[in-house]
This record gives structure tokens, sequence and C-alpha cells, in this order.
């Protein structure tokens, strides 16, 4: 847990100071630092969240993967808007992040779905994301015609399945002043001249 005063100033940079945390996060927490709640809404404005993997990120792309056909995907298709947000439990940290949201290139979800175990692979498969499942046991059935199917080749990603990176357009980081309880909060935004531009915010 965090006792010192978080330090911004106008030149800190927001992404550099998200991947110093990130990079904290990874050492010293016990799950996956790289898991983010992700929030988006219905065109009517319903709010959904859940967690996903960031897999990839530069200082113009949040990256996660998923099927193109899950709840969340349709939302990101009528509200192309979304929040992150990152905890991290020990070290008395949250992260948020938001801003527009587009689809990955097939080149990138292609490199990125290369990458992931065959269980996995195959799981992207046979998951019909979201969708009403009858019973287990269909898609236990479902995934062992899969294995059979792949068994010994390379396997493809399906097209249903791919990356969506959100830019970030406003970025909050909060830590925990343990003993004050004056916790530091600063949220930074990008003015008219396309900077990031720093306001501490009461906690
Ligand atoms: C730790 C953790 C990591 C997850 N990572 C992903 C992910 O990277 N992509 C994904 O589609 N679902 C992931 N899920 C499952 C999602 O939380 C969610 O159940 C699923 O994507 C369906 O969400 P939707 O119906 O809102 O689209 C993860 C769940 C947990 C608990």
């Amino acid at each position: 847990m965090q006792d010192k005063q978080l330090n911004i100033t106008n030149d800190t940079d927001p992404f550099k100071l998200f991947c110093q945390w990130l990079q904290k996060a990874t050492l010293v927490e016990n799950g996956e630092a790289n898991a983010m709640v992700l929030a988006t809404s219905s065109a009517k404005g319903k709010v959904n969240s859940r967690v996903v993997l960031l897999k990839k990120h530069s200082p113009q792309s949040f990256v996660f993967f998923t099927n193109y056909s899950s709840q969340k995907a349709q939302e990101i298709n009528k509200n192309p808007y979304a929040a992150i947000l990152f905890y991290w439990q020990k070290l008395g940290r949250q992260v948020r992040i938001s801003g527009t949201v587009t689809r990955t290139t097939s080149e990138e979800a292609d490199e990125y779905f290369a990458t992931r175990v065959q269980k996995a692979q195959i799981g992207a498969w046979s998951s019909k994301q979201s969708q009403t499942l009858g019973s287990r046991e269909y898609l236990e059935e479902k995934t062992k015609i899969l294995e059979q199917k792949f068994a010994g080749k390379n396997i493809p990603r399906p097209e249903f399945w791919g990356g969506f990176s959100i830019k970030p357009q406003r970025y909050e980081f909060w830590q925990a002043a343990n003993s004050s309880r004056l916790h530091d909060r600063f949220i930074c935004e990008k003015n008219n001249s396309n900077k990031f531009a720093w306001q501490r915010l009461f906690p």
C-alpha cells in the first residue's frame, strides 16, 4: 500500500505513468495485473461491465480481444465508446481510462490469436459468447468435435473473433494515502490542442 504522495506535473506523460503502475502491479499483485473492468453501454444508455484482459497498449491504443458477436461487441458497435478500470489492491491504486473504440486490424488479431494456447484457440471457435447455452454437455461435445477437426493443424482465427482498441481521451489516476485518508486523485484530458492537461480532483 502506498503512503507516498502522487507527484504529477504538467509534464507528466499519462501513458508512461500507466506503464510504470502496470509494471509495478505485475510484480506485486497476486492475480492478473492486466485484468480490467470494461464498461460499455447500449445505444439507449444501459450500462454493462465485465472483466477482460489488456493484451497490448500504446499511447494511442489499449487493446483487448473478444468475440465480435458478444454483448460487449454489439454494444460497442452501437456506441463506440468505452471505459476501462484497473484496480491494484496491494498498491492501493486505481486507473480509469476512457475513449473511443475501434476494431483492430485483422492482421493484429491474427498475430495475437497465433500466440494463444491451443485450448484458448479452440475455445474461441466453440463459444458463441453471450448467447444462451442449453447445457454444459453441448459445449463439451462441440469442443471435442473441434479438437478432432483441428488435430495436428494450425488453428486459424475465426472471423467472428478479434480485438478492440480504445483510444485514450481521459485518464484518471487514484492512489490511496492510508494513514491520512487524503487520497490523491488526478485526471487528465485532451485539450483543444490535442495535449493532455492535468487537474487534481477531491478524492
Ligand atoms: C479474469 C478474467 C479475464 C477475462 N478476459 C476476457 C477477455 O480478455 N476477453 C473476453 O472476451 N472475455 C474475458 N473474460 C470473460 C468476460 O468477463 C465476460 O464474461 C465475457 O467476455 C462476456 O461478456 P459480454 O457478454 O458482456 O460480452 C474474462 C473474465 C475474467 C474473470
